[in-house]
C-alpha cells in the first residue's frame, strides 16, 4: 500500500483542518495509507509522525487553526535539516508529502522535490498571495473577521466623530486591505502594491478633509501590514492636521483564528480530493490551485515561478465608492 504524509507549514489559515480531513478521507477512499507529520517541515526532520484515519479527523471541519500544529521552521532552510526531513520521509516510507501551507511552505516543497521527495502542494493562507493561484485557503474567513471587527469600529467611531484606523494582515500583500477596503466603505486604504512613497496629506487627509466637507461623521482608513505608513503614524498624522480624534486598531492574530466559512470548508475539501487524485494518476511534484475560476494541478517549479497582482479594477473600484 503507498503511504501519503499530510503537514500544514508556516502561518494556519482558518480551512486548514477541513484540507487535512479532506486528503486523509480521499486517501482511505483511494486506498493509500495516511501520515500526520506535526509542526510542519521541523516535525518531518524530528519524525514526529502519526498514522491517521477516517476518525482522527472527525470533528475538525468547522474548527479554525490546524489540528496538526504548524511551524516556521529555520533548521529546514539548511541543507543539512533538508537532508534530515528527506531520510525521516524514507524511514516511514512516505511514497508523497502533501504540503498546506503558503509561499514559503511552497518554496520548502520544492526543496524536498529536488531530494527526491514526491510533494503535493495545497495553497493555505489567509494573505491570498502565492502567485500561481487565484485564491488561497483562509482568505474568505480572515477577510469576514476583519469585515466583522470594521463593524464594530465603525460604530464607535460614529459614535465619538472618529477617524479609525485599521492595520491588517496580509504580510507584502495588499489583497485583505483591499477587499475590505471596499466591502466596509473605507475613506482610504493604504496598500503595499501602490508604487511610490505614500503622501500622507493627499492619500489620507484630503479625503478625510473632504469627507467631511460632505457632512459625514466618521471616518475609516486601512492601512495593509506591508505598506509604507503605518497605523500609529496615520494616526498621530490625522489628529494633527484634521484635530479630529483618531484611534488606531491593529488586529493581529485575530485575523487568523476562528471557523471556517463555507467557501474555506468547500475549497479546502475540494483541493484536498484533488491532491490525491493527482497522487493517484501519478502526478509528481504538483501544486493545487485555483485559475479562472477552474481547480487545476500545476508542476511546482513553474507554480514557484508564477506572479499576480492586484486587480487594478478593483483599486479604481475602491477609489471610487470611497467618494
Ligand atoms: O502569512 C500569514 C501571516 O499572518 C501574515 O499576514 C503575517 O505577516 C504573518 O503571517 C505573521 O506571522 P507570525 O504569526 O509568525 O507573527
Amino acid at each position: 500500500v503507498r503511504k501519503i504524509g499530510v503537514l500544514t507549514s508556516g502561518g494556519d489559515a482558518p480551512g486548514m483542518n477541513a484540507a487535512i480531513r479532506s486528503v486523509v478521507r480521499a486517501g482511505l477512499y483511494y486506498g493509500f495509507r495516511v501520515y500526520g507529520i506535526r509542526k510542519g517541515y521541523e516535525g518531518l526532520i524530528n519524525g514526529d509522525v502519526e498514522e491517521l484515519n477516517a476518525r482522527s479527523v472527525g470533528d475538525i471541519l468547522h474548527k479554525g487553526g490546524t489540528i496538526l500544529q504548524t511551524a516556521r521552521s529555520p533548521r529546514f532552510t539548511t541543507e543539512e535539516g533538508q537532508k534530515k526531513a528527506v531520510s525521516m520521509a524514507n524511514v516511514f516510507d512516505l511514497d508523497a508529502v502533501v504540503v498546506i501551507g503558503g509561499d514559503g511552505s511552497h518554496r520548502g516543497a520544492r526543496d524536498l522535490s529536488r531530494h527526491g521527495v514526491n510533494v503535493i502542494g495545497i495553497p493555505g493562507t489567509i494573505d491570498n498571495d502565492i502567485g500561481s493561484t487565484d485564491y488561497t485557503i483562509g482568505f474568505d474567513t480572515a477577510l469576514n473577521t476583519v469585515q466583522d471587527a470594521l463593524d464594530k469600529i465603525r460604530d464607535t467611531a460614529y459614535s465619538h466623530e472618529r477617524c479609525s484606523i485599521l492595520e491588517v494582515m496580509g504580510r507584502h500583500a495588499g489583497y485583505i486591505a483591499l477587499n475590505v477596503g471596499i466591502s466596509g466603505g473605507a475613506e482610504a486604504v493604504i496598500l503595499p502594491e501602490i508604487a511610490g512613497s505614500l503622501d500622507i496629506d493627499k492619500d489620507v487627509i484630503k479625503p478625510i478633509i473632504e469627507a467631511r466637507n460632505r457632512g459625514k461623521k466618521h471616518y475609516i482608513v486601512i492601512v495593509a501590514e506591508g505598506a509604507e505608513g503605518k497605523a500609529i503614524e496615520i494616526e498621530r498624522a490625522v489628529t494633527e492636521k484634521t484635530g479630529l480624534e483618531a484611534r488606531a486598531t491593529i488586529l493581529g492574530h485575530i485575523q487568523r483564528g476562528g471557523s471556517p466559512t463555507v467557501h474555506d470548508r468547500v475549497t479546502a475539501s475540494v483541493m484536498g480530493v484533488k491532491a490525491v487524485e493527482v497522487l493517484m494518476n501519478g502526478g509528481k511534484n504538483r501544486v493545487i490551485a485555483i485559475k479562472n475560476g477552474k481547480l487545476v494541478d500545476i508542476d511546482i517549479d513553474e507554480a514557484l515561478e508564477m506572479k499576480k497582482s492586484l486587480d487594478e479594477e478593483m483599486i479604481k473600484i475602491c477609489k471610487i465608492l470611497s467618494l
